[in-house]
């Protein structure tokens, strides 16, 4: 079987972890039961760790600090057999951090310190032009400098390179990014900050969709949590469910659809549908998990429960 290439340029990210019963009110003090916890985070880092436990060959370009406390996480990006060779280090910033509070029903609050990510460069990102040119799909999100985004789409546009967008966290773009993207892949929420179309109904994706046609992106994903995923082209759309599961912490249940996505879709995109259904499974699987790049499945894991 051939592999896709992919690279993700993106985030690295120290998850910590609380669980709660629920979510404080303002102003208010709650015990909790266990320790605050460490986990490999990042939405750069989780796509990246999907992608290469989803057999992809994964290339990760990103940026983290000296002092060290990304260290657990690069092993686990060599043991799911990802390029770490454009893995560059800050000389003034720590690794980045987000901080994490899961309620008893799988809801989560996140607050992301950006760090080191914040000084990935364009000339970074420039160090890493031969795997983009070279790649079938290129990966980021927002947690990463723009102009870095930027270049990596312009060396992946200028090589016939497939552009991939997922704009999360929820940020307001420029026009010049979107005009580089060939598929995008948001959230509902971020959708919604995007167009300006609030999702309730198929006639709103439908006007959504349109919006991000306009703009020149041809291939739209919406996630749409437990009701699965929503998607456009020219020429067909469709919901494809997601599969009904105990949801028990969803944090990087969309970096492991977009992971898997990636390490499954045919370079024309001709088994796009195929593709949203495997990323469907790979997703209700971190969903059943507590933490990001700890729930992530295997493709062995996905193929056994779906077999
Ligand atoms: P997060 O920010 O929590 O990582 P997201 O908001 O980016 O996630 P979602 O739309 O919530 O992305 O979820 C992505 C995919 O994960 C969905 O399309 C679906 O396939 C799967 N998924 C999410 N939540 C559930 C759930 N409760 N049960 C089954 N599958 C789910
Ligand atoms: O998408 C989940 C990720 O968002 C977490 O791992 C956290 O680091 C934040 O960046």
């Amino acid at each position: 079987m051939s592999r896709n290439k992919v690279v993700i340029v993106g985030s690295t990210n120290v998850d910590k972890f609380i669980n709660v019963t629920r979510f404080p009110k303002p102003g208010e003090t709650l015990h909790i039961d266990q320790a605050q916890r460490e986990f490999g985070g990042g939405k750069g880092a989780n796509q990246a760790i999907a992608a290469g436990r989803l057999e992809a060959e994964t290339t990760f370009v990103t940026k983290v600090g000296k002092e060290g406390n990304a260290d657990f996480i690069i092993e686990d990006f060599k043991e799911a057999s990802i390029n770490t060779e454009y893995i560059l280090t800050a000389d003034n910033e720590e690794t980045g951090q987000a901080f994490i509070t899961v309620s008893e029903d799988g809801q989560n609050t996140i607050l992301v310190y950006g760090g080191a990510n914040m000084t990935l460069s364009a000339k970074d990102v420039m160090a890493a032009e031969q795997p983009i040119t070279e790649a079938d799909f290129v990966v980021a999100q927002l947690e990463i400098p723009i102009k870095a985004i930027e270049q990596a789409f312009k060396i992946a546009k200028a090589n016939g390179v497939t552009t991939v967008l997922n704009p999360a966290p929820a940020i307001d773009l420029p026009k010049s990014l979107l005009a580089l993207t060939d598929i995008i892949i948001p959230n509902e929420t971020e959708a919604e900050l995007l167009s300006g179309i609030s999702i309730t109904n198929q006639d709103n994706m439908k006007e959504t969709v349109e919006y991000f046609f306009k703009l020149g992106i041809s291939t739209i994903l919406i996630t749409l949590g437990e009701q699965g995923t929503y998607y456009a082209t020219e020429n067909e759309s469709n919901i494809v469910p997601a599969y009904k599961v105990e949801a028990i912490d969803t944090t990087a249940a969309g970096d492991t659809f977009i992971g898997a996505f990636v390490s499954q879709l045919n370079k024309d995109l001709s088994n796009l549908e195929q593709a949203i259904q495997f990323a469907n499974q790979a997703s209700s699987l971190t969903v059943q998990r507590q933490g990001a790049q700890a729930a992530i499945p295997t493709r062995d894991e996905v193929i056994n429960v779906y077999k």
